[in-house]
């Protein structure tokens, strides 16, 4: 089975991502992660994305698209997989597409996580993710049993550096101008699927499973 994940910044692609990875074994693909492990490393590819990333601007097509095909090509994405916050452009979308279908593969559904505007600013300004597995905390809603740890691996919490006001709200412009096209795409597909994201986590998640597993 192969995923998209689409939803604004902070909609909860990453949380959702993370729990449908572990419940369905599917890889989990975020591009964000991709790049700021490149960041972190201090690679070629790293330099490459920062100032676009502090910025709150998408990395080019033609970059984000090599990334994460050579991730697709992989072996443990043979069966499928999740991808979150990828495709965020018409041209990512096409691409995936000749991508899988160079493979007889095809995204099975888009999800579409809907959250009202002012409540992203509430989650990105309290997210906490962990440094080692990349998942997402959130001060108040979703905090580690200990604080600044993570509870499935024991590894440092940080704040992302894009996670400032200023940034979010270039962020989420982005988002509306160049990734809300995406909704029509997958709905003319038939493979749009919308979950209310304002619900909590749980219920969230169970939403998502509810349309995925078999009946
Ligand atoms: P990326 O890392 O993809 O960030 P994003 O799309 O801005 O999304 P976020 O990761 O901020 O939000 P999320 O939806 O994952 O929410 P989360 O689950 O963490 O991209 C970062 C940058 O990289 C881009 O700006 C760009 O520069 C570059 N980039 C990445 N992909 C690219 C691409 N394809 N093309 C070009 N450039 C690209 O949840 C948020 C918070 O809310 C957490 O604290 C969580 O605990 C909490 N929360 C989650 N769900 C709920 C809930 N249901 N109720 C209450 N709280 C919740
Ligand atoms: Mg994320
Ligand atoms: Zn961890």
């Amino acid at each position: 089975m192969f995923l998209v994940l689409l939803g604004a910044p902070g909609a909860g692609k990453g949380t959702q991502a993370s729990f449908i990875s572990q419940h369905l074994g599917l890889t989990h693909i975020a591009s964000g992660d991709l790049f700021r492990q490149a960041v972190e490393k201090g690679t070629k590819l790293g330099q490459s994305v920062k100032a676009y990333m502090d910025k709150g601007m998408l990395v080019p097509d033609e970059v984000t698209i090599q990334v994460v095909s050579e991730r697709l090509s992989e072996p443990d994405c043979r069966e499928g997989c999740v991808f979150d916050g990828f495709p965020r452009t018409l041209g990512q979308a096409k691409a995936l597409d000749k991508a899988l279908a160079n493979q007889g593969k095809a995204i099975d559904k888009a999800m579409y996580i809907e959250v009202a505007e002012e409540e992203l600013l509430k989650r990105l300004s309290g997210r906490w993710i962990c440094r080692q597995c990349q998942v997402p905390y959130h001060e108040i809603t979703s905090p580690p049993r200990t604080p600044g740890e993570c509870d499935k691996c024991g590894g440092e919490l940080y704040q992302r550096s894009d996670d400032t006001v200023e940034t979010v709200k270039e962020r989420l412009k982005v988002y509306f101008a160049q990734t809300t096209p995406l909704l029509d795409y997958y709905e003319a597909e038939g493979k749009l699927i919308r979950v209310d994201g304002g619900l909590g986590i749980e219920r969230v998640a169970e939403e998502i499973i509810g349309v995925l597993k078999p009946k």
